[in-house]
This record gives C-alpha cells, sequence and structure tokens, in this order.
C-alpha cells in the first residue's frame, strides 16, 4: 500500500433513510450524491425494513454516479469509508458490506466512521468561502435522531456533554408536522410556515431537564393536547391557525435549544460554536444563533445547506483525517448500531 497525504476517498453512507456516496481528495469534495428514499413519506416515518431494502436497490448506481461525477476510476482509489453507525442496523449494514466487498476487490484500506463525529466534522470540508471552527468548541448537533451538545477539542477528542433522554429535535419537528398533516419529513414545512406565524399564539409547556441533557416528549404532548382542544371546538382550527401553531411549536424547540446551548457556554467557557445535523437547515434556528452571537459574544459556525442532512462527504472527510492520522479499520469491524462519541 502506497500512502499519500492527499488521498482519493470513495466515501458511503446508509445510516437511515438515504445511500449516499462521495468522492473526496483530500478534503475536497469531487462528488456528492445523495438518493433520499422516497417510499417512507407513505408511512409517516422511516420503515427499517424498507430502508435496508432500498439501499441495497440503490447503492451500486449511487456509488457508480458518484466515481462517474468526480471523473475517478475505482483503481484511482486509495481508501474508502463508511458509516459503522449510529443508525439502523440493517440499513448500516449494506454499505458496511458493499464498503468492504469493494475495499478487499481493490486492495486498498478501509475506515470506519462514527455518523456523529461527521456530523461535526462537515464543517471541515474544504471550502475557500467558509472559515473553519477552531479547537475547542461546542457542538449542537440536532438531527431526525440525534440531539447532542459536545464538546470538540480535536478531530479525535470530542465529549458528550449532554443529549435527549427520549425524542430527538428533528423528530419532534416531524411528529408535530405529522399532527398538522404534513407529509413526513415535515420539519421543513414548520420552517417554511413559522417564517409568517406568531410565535406567542400558542403555549405548549416547557420541560424542566437536568444538567445539559434535552428532552422534546413532554413537548410533543403539550402539542398534541393543544390541537386535540382546538379541533374539539373548531373542526377547522389546524387550518385557520397552521402558520401560528408552525411559529410557536418552532419558537418552543428553540427555546429548549437555547437554553442548554447558554448553559454550555456558561460552564466551559468556550465561545465558539458549530451547528451540525439535519435541524441545522432550519432558518428559525440559524437566525437565532446569529442573535445570540452578537448578545453574548459567540463565533458561530452554520454549515452550508448540502452537508446538513446526511450526506456521505462529511463522512468523506473523516475519512480522510483518519487516512492522514493513520487510523484505518481492521478486518474485523462492521456495522454498530449503537456507535457512540465515546468509542471513537
Ligand atoms: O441529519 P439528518 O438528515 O438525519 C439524521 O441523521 O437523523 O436529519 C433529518 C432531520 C429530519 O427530522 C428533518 O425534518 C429535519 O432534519 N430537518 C429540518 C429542516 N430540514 C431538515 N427540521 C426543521 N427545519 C428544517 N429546515
Ligand atoms: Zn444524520
Amino acid at each position: 500500500m502506497t500512502f499519500t497525504t492527499e488521498p482519493i476517498l470513495l466515501a458511503i453512507e446508509s445510516s437511515c433513510d438515504d445511500t449516499s456516496a462521495a468522492v473526496l481528495k483530500g478534503r475536497e469534495v469531487l462528488s456528492n450524491v445523495v438518493q433520499t428514499q422516497l417510499i417512507h413519506e407513505n408511512f409517516g416515518g422511516v420503515v427499517p425494513e424498507l430502508a435496508s431494502r432500498e439501499h441495497q436497490q440503490y447503492i451500486v448506481a449511487v456509488v457508480d454516479k458518484a466515481l462517474a461525477m468526480a471523473n475517478i476510476e475505482k483503481k484511482e482509489l486509495d481508501a474508502i469509508a463508511y458509516t459503522r453507525g449510529p443508525g439502523l442496523l440493517g440499513s448500516l449494514l449494506v454499505g458496511a458490506s458493499f464498503a468492504k466487498s469493494l475495499a478487499l476487490a481493490l486492495d486498498i484500506p478501509l475506515i470506519d466512521v462514527n455518523h456523529m463525529q461527521a456530523h461535526i466534522l462537515a464543517h471541515f470540508i474544504h471550502d475557500p468561502q467558509k472559515k473553519q471552527p477552531n479547537f475547542p468548541f461546542l457542538s449542537l448537533t440536532v438531527s431526525g435522531g440525534h440531539t447532542q451538545l459536545v464538546k470538540v477539542t480535536d478531530f479525535f477528542d470530542l465529549t458528550l456533554l449532554g443529549e435527549t433522554l427520549d425524542d430527538a429535535v428533528g423528530e419532534c419537528f416531524d411528529k408535530s408536522a405529522k399532527l398538522l398533516g404534513f407529509d413526513y419529513p415535515g420539519g421543513p414545512q414548520i420552517d417554511k410556515r413559522a417564517q409568517v406565524g406568531n410565535s406567542s399564539a400558542f403555549d405548549f409547556g416547557l420541560p424542566k431537564v437536568d444538567l445539559l441533557n434535552f428532552s422534546f416528549s413532554g413537548l410533543k404532548t403539550g402539542i398534541s393536547r393543544v390541537i386535540q382542544k382546538g379541533i374539539l371546538s373548531d373542526p377547522h382550527f389546524i387550518e385557520k391557525n397552521c402558520n401560528d401553531l408552525c411559529a410557536s411549536i418552532q419558537g418552543a424547540i428553540l427555546k429548549i435549544l437555547e437554553d442548554k446551548l447558554l448553559k454550555a457556554v456558561q460552564q466551559t467557557g468556550i465561545k465558539e460554536i458549530v451547528l451540525s445535523g439535519g435541524v441545522a437547515a432550519n432558518s428559525g434556528l440559524r437566525n437565532r444563533l446569529k442573535e445570540l452571537s452578537a448578545i453574548h459574544q459567540l463565533t458561530i459556525h452554520l454549515p452550508p445547506f448540502e452537508y446538513c442532512t446526511d450526506n456521505a462527504a462529511m463522512i468523506g472527510v473523516v475519512g480522510v483525517l483518519k487516512y492522514q492520522n493513520g487510523l484505518v479499520t481492521s478486518d474485523g469491524v462492521s456495522a454498530d448500531a449503537r456507535y457512540d462519541l465515546t468509542n471513537l
């Protein structure tokens, strides 16, 4: 095996309902193909069995497309990175087996990547328009499956400061959206309507949670109660109040996130903040963080939209960093649905 400082790397992401492949040269993204599985829209959420079947169906075409778009042939690849976890086991196994077989056939190193680390380190993808975060920084990682506050001291030194005790923030967005009749995933719909609604119109109650942990299940119950009561007195309650409901739901979610983030800043003294994960696409959250940066003298890093939701480019950048640090995977490592940040 020959070692190069700027490896050409193929990355594969299959942890949930997006089949994605990317090609990177060093930290520069040459291609990033994301095939979102639309089948789940019919069920109002991700169906694990269908997700793994869809990954199997898409993966070859998605990888071929990523290589073609990057104008790279398989024999030019220096390494392959894949998502080891956390995620849905059946889905992870599709990406892991594909990556393993290809690495074996090409006789190149295989690199396993933690999905949550990748959401955070997506900020280190080469982008001449964007300033990279300085260590140490705090990451508020908000996605469909996770809500975490992480202290990042180095690429491979991440400490979990707090996380959700029940639902993830994206799940709260999506479940609330479902109550309002929106298709899955409804987070972006709430975001859009919240922009023209009144965030003080409805009060759902806010949770009291210790330390730097989060909880969203109580809020979801509060939202459901307000909607049920509203419909009892007026069958057109949702239609008439949709924008205000969306703004109030989003306002409550942002308040929970903001309070914990500011608490983490206070506890750690770290004022460099990174927003990561699918919900980082939320315009209200992005705007609120910009306001907070002015009030509390924080430096805020917002990820480009294409690297917020699940994508293989973020897996690729961690793969490149691991490759450059000699952290390639032994043959035995496979998918791990509960792979957490403490065992990197
Ligand atoms: O990171 P991601 O692609 O998947 C996981 O790893 O979980 O995040 C997907 C989540 C979904 O819950 C989706 O509704 C949410 O991100 N999301 C948003 C927005 N865009 C995506 N939530 C609120 N506002 C948005 N603009
Ligand atoms: Zn994710």
